[in-house]
Parts: C-alpha cells; structure tokens; sequence
C-alpha cells in the first residue's frame, strides 16, 4: 500500500510517501520538510500566525515533491494519513484541510494521526524493534515517557511537569545569545567545552521518578550568567555543563521507567534525539541494564511526514478510515 503523510503541527510542512505491507513495516519513499527556520530566528521562537500562513504557501508543493520524489504519481496513492494534533492549531488546519480536499476529490481513504504516535513510532522506520518498548519522545514541544504495547496502545509513564526539553536548550541558547533554534549550537559548543565547570543542580520531581522538570535548569543558568563567574566562564563550558544536567535528568527516569516496564529495548526520539551526548548516554546507561537503545536519523528525530504515514498506516491497512468532518485539535490527548 502506498500511503502519503502529510504534517503541519507547528513549523515545519511536511510531505511522504511509504510503501507498506504490514503495520510498522515500511519503505520510505519520499520525505520532503518545508523548514521554517529562517522565518522565525528573528524572533527567537516559533510565531504561530506565521507558521501557518507560510503552511498555506509551502504544502501543496511540499506535497507535489514528495509524491515526484517517490517516482510515483498522486493517483498511485492509497490512502492518506495526517496529524490532526496536538500542535498550533492554525498549523494543523492548513494540512488537515489539504488531506481532506485531497481525500474529497480522489475517494481515498483518510486517516488522522496524533503526532506524538508519529514520534513514538518513527524508530520503526529504520529499525526492528518488538513490542512493547518502551519510547522517550524529546521535543521543542514534549518531553515524556511512553510504554508503546502495540500499534494504538500506548501508556504515558511520565511526563515533564513544566518545559520540554527542547524549549530547555531553545531557552538557555537564547540567554547565551546563540540564536534559534538553540538545541544543534549548544550540543556544538558543548564538544569543546568543559561538563564539571559549571555546577548545576539535576531537579528530581518528588514522588514521581519518572516526571521531568527543567525550568530550573533554565534559572540556574540565567542566574549564573549574571554573576562575576558567569561573565569569566567561556560559552563552551557552560554549553557542555547545561548540557550534561539536561542529559542526567532525562536518563535517570528513562532507566528507572524501562525497569519498571521489563522491557528490552528503549527508543530515543523527537528533536532532543539528535543530540550526541543524549545518544551516547542513554546507549551506554542503557548497554549497563543490558538494554538496547534505538534512535533513528536525524530526519525522522525531527519532525517529518515519514512518521505520520506510518502511524496512520495499520490503521489504512485495516481498511479504516475517519469521517472527513473531523477537525483539528490543539490538544488532542494520546
Ligand atoms: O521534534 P522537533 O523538530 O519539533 C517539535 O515537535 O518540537 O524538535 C525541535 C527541538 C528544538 O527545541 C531544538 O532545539 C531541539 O529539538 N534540537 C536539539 C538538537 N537538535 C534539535 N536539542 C539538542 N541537541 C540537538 N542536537
Ligand atoms: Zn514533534
């Protein structure tokens, strides 16, 4: 079956084309992003009212390059899956809308997806990986743990109680004037710099091991910027020293969460994934339990539609397919 995804939940639009035969297994055929970066820099974050009037001019032709790239034509699809959220909802509605206009006019099935199904299956993508497993899902926007059982079974085991990880690094880079978005600088910087020379606390949520909290990484950090030592202290070593905090207190409750689930096999994925010392890391905290850890490439770490199509595939396999009235949802749960 050959399936489109499409993606819009917050700044990048997404298009791919897979080639599936049974859920979880698939051929990527395409996978083309329309990156907004260049748009939003300047304001040191996403701008949602941009977001989505840049979705309006990029999916259609997002969308015309990945069915070109994968050597096919729109009418060899069979089915379309798309995120329906959680995301900025202006951003959502442009590629929700496509989907369906596209479902309309081709009598193709269509299914929606929440996109953090998208980011705890992408790992399949590129690996195999029995089930259940157990996936950390790193982002600008998340930062929680899943028990993914099987294909729509999925059980949160914890969660981030104030920023994501991601907003984490985009934050501290910002304070370190290093530009947006700050993840791929700092884990840079970091490899030259020195993780002991800055000491900052690794917050632990009490009575709840496998919650995360990192808005006071993100003071410690604005704190020890103002002080004399701050302003002697190089980016690198401060870099290197958030970095390792961050790191730290993303790896003690994926541990103690894979422990506690019996499971074999961790998957590292979301933004976050693409840090070096996170994948190094968490392998070798992981290799120490005797588990093994999964991450897939960089461009199905980030956002992308290759993720979607595959979430919505076992559902199109099935042959369901969601009533074209559906709308999109913020804050869709999982
Ligand atoms: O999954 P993603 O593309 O979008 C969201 O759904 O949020 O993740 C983007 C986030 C940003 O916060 C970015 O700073 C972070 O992932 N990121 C990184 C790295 N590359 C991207 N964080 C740390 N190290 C990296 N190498
Ligand atoms: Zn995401």
């Amino acid at each position: 079956m050959l399936i489109l995804g499409i993606e819009s939940s917050c700044d990048d639009a997404a298009a791919s084309v897979i080639e599936t035969t049974r859920p979880g297994k698939a051929t990527v055929r395409s996978s083309a992003v329309a990156n907004q970066d260049d748009i939003h820099r300047a304001y040191g974050g996403v701008v949602p009212e941009l977001a989505s009037r840049n979705h309006v001019i990029t999916i259609v032709p997002v969308i015309e390059r990945a069915v070109a790239e994968a050597g096919c034509r729109l009418a060899d699809i069979e089915g379309i899956a798309v995120t329906r959220g959680p995301g900025l909802v202006g951003s959502l509605l442009v590629g929700l809308m496509c989907a369906k206009g596209l479902a309309q006019a081709t009598g193709l099935p269509m299914v929606s997806v929440n996109h953090i199904e998208g980011h705890l299956l992408a790992p399949l993508l590129e690996h195999e990986i029995a089930m259940p497993y157990l996936a950390l899902v790193v982002s600008g926007g998340h930062t929680a743990l899943f028990a993914v059982d099987d294909f729509g079974r999925y059980r949160r085991r914890g969660n981030t109680r104030d920023d994501a990880a991601g907003e984490a690094f985009d934050k501290v880079a910002k304070l370190m004037g290093l530009g947006y978005p700050g993840g791929k600088v700092i884990d840079d910087l970091a490899r030259r710099g020195n993780r002991r020379r800055v000491k900052i606390p690794r917050a632990r949520v009490r009575g709840a091991p496998m919650d995360f909290s990192f808005s006071g990484v993100k003071t410690s950090v604005a704190t020890y910027l103002r002080s004399d030592a701050g302003a002697a202290t190089g980016p690198e070593d401060l870099a290197a020293s958030f970095q390792e905090a961050v790191v730290d207190m993303l790896i003690r409750p994926t541990i103690g969460a894979a422990r506690e689930l019996g499971v074999d096999t961790i998957a590292l994925t979301g933004g976050v994934a693409a840090n070096l010392r996170l994948r190094a890391r968490l392998s070798e905290a992981g290799a120490n339990e005797g588990l093994r850890v999964v991450a897939p490439s960089l461009r199905y770490c980030t956002d992308n539609a290759a993720m979607i199509a595959l979430a919505g595939s076992w559902r199109l396999l099935r042959g369901e397919r969601d009533d074209l009235g559906i709308d999109a949802e913020a804050s869709l749960a999982l």
